[in-house]
C-alpha cells in the first residue's frame, strides 16, 4: 500500500466513468475502455461505474443491476488492472452525492440550462415533466471528478462541456472558500472517439438508436459480427478508399485501423483493386479476433461472480478514503461543524 501511495504522489491522476445504461458495444470499447487500459501506463487511474447518473433516466431494476456488473466486468476483461487502478461503483461511495449538494449551492441555474446534453435530452418537453436529476446531472459529474482531485478526465467530445463546467465550479469554490479542489483538464478522445453506427454513419454507434444491426455488442458471437459487418451500409463507388464523401467506409476503415494498428493509408493500399466485400470480410475477422479474448474473460468473470464483487468492494474502500479526505476539507472550508 505504501508503494501505491508513492505512485499516486508522482503520477498525474485520472478519473473517468461510464454509465451502466445498456448493452456495451464496440463503440464503448474503442471510445472509452481501451483508453482506460492504456492510461494505466502513465497515470494513476480511478474508474467508476456511474449508476447514479444512469438513474436520471428511468431504468428497469434487474437490468440496472446486471448492466452495472457488466460494465465492471468489461473494464476488467479489457485490461483494467485492479492492483494498479481503482474500480468501483458510484453509489457505494456516498461522498459523491454529499459533495454534489454542496456544489449545487454554488452552481447557477443558467449554467446548467445551457448544457447541450440537457437541451438535447429535454428538447420539446421543457418544463413540467423533466426530472431534476437530468438538470443536476453535470453537478454530480463535477462531484465525481473533484472528490478525487483528478488532474485529467478522459471523455468523449459530448462530455467536454461538462468538464468545463466542473472547472468553473472548482475555480469558483476555490476562490470563494479557499482552495480545496484541483482544476482538471479534459482529455478529449480523438482516435476511437467517434465510432459511428453501421447503418447510418451520421449517427454515433449506440444501443438505443437504430436497429440491432447498427452496433456490434461486446458479447456478439463471431457469426453475428460477420453478418452485421457484411450488412453495414457502404457508400456508392467500389474502391476501398476513405474520405469525407464516404463516411460509411471511413468509419469501417477507422475501426480496422484502430484494432489492427495499421494506418488508413496502409489498409487502402492493401485493398487496391479489391472490392468492399473482401475488405468487409477481413474487417469482420479483425473484430472477431480483437473481441475474442475479452469475451472469454467476461465469461470467466460471469462464472465466478465473487472476483468482481471483491474488486468492487476494495475499490469502494480505496475510493472512499480519498473522497473523504477531500470532503472533510470542503466541509471545513464551508464552515460545517465537524462531527465530534
Ligand atoms: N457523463 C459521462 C458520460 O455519459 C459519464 C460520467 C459521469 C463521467 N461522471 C463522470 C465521465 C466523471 C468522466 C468523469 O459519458
Amino acid at each position: 500500500m505504501s508503494g501505491q501511495e508513492e505512485i499516486s504522489a508522482r503520477r498525474p491522476r485520472v478519473f473517468s466513468g461510464s454509465q451502466p445504461s445498456g448493452t456495451l458495444h464496440l463503440g464503448n470499447y474503442l471510445g472509452a475502455i481501451r483508453n482506460y487500459v492504456a492510461m494505466q501506463e502513465t497515470h494513476d487511474c480511478i474508474y467508476c461505474v456511474v449508476d447514479l447518473h444512469a438513474i436520471t433516466v428511468r431504468q428497469v431494476r434487474a437490468d440496472l443491476r446486471r448492466n452495472t456488473i457488466d460494465v465492471a466486468n468489461a473494464y476488467l476483461a479489457a485490461g483494467v488492472d485492479p492492483e494498479r487502478s481503482i474500480v468501483f461503483i458510484q453509489s457505494h461511495v456516498p461522498a459523491h452525492t454529499e459533495l454534489m449538494w454542496i456544489l449545487n449551492t454554488i452552481t447557477y441555474m443558467g449554467e446548467l440550462r445551457r448544457m447541450t446534453q440537457f437541451k438535447d435530452k429535454t428538447a420539446g418537453a421543457e418544463g413540467e415533466s423533466i426530472g431534476v436529476g437530468l438538470f443536476d446531472y453535470p453537478v454530480l459529474m463535477a462531484a465525481d471528478i473533484l472528490l478525487y482531485r483528478a488532474d485529467a478526465v478522459p471523455v468523449g467530445e459530448d462530455q467536454k462541456q461538462h468538464v468545463e463546467l466542473t472547472r468553473d465550479v472548482a475555480e469558483r469554490f476555490n476562490h470563494a472558500f479557499g482552495k480545496a479542489f484541483v482544476v482538471p483538464d479534459p482529455i478529449i478522445r480523438t482516435e476511437g472517439g467517434r465510432v459511428m453506427s453501421l447503418d447510418d454513419p451520421a449517427k454515433k454507434m449506440s444501443k438505443s438508436a437504430g436497429s440491432e444491426n447498427s452496433y456490434i455488442a461486446l458479447m456478439d458471437a463471431p457469426d453475428v459480427i460477420r453478418r452485421k459487418i457484411r450488412r453495414a451500409v457502404t457508400d456508392s463507388g467500389t474502391e476501398v478508399r476513405g474520405g469525407p464523401e464516404k463516411p460509411a467506409l471511413t468509419n469501417l476503415l477507422d475501426i480496422y485501423s484502430i484494432l489492427s494498428g495499421a494506418t488508413i493509408g496502409e489498409i487502402e493500399r492493401r485493398y487496391e483493386g479489391k472490392g468492399y466485400a473482401d475488405f468487409k470480410a477481413d474487417l469482420a475477422e479483425v473484430v472477431v479476433e480483437a473481441l475474442a479474448p475479452i469475451q472469454t474473460r467476461i465469461r470467466e468473470l460471469e462464472a465466478d461472480k465473487s472476483y468482481t464483487l471483491e474488486v468492487l468492494k476494495t475499490g469502494a474502500e480505496r475510493a472512499e478514503a480519498i473522497a473523504e479526505r477531500t470532503l472533510a476539507k470542503v466541509r471545513e472550508r464551508v464552515g460545517l461543524v465537524p462531527r465530534p
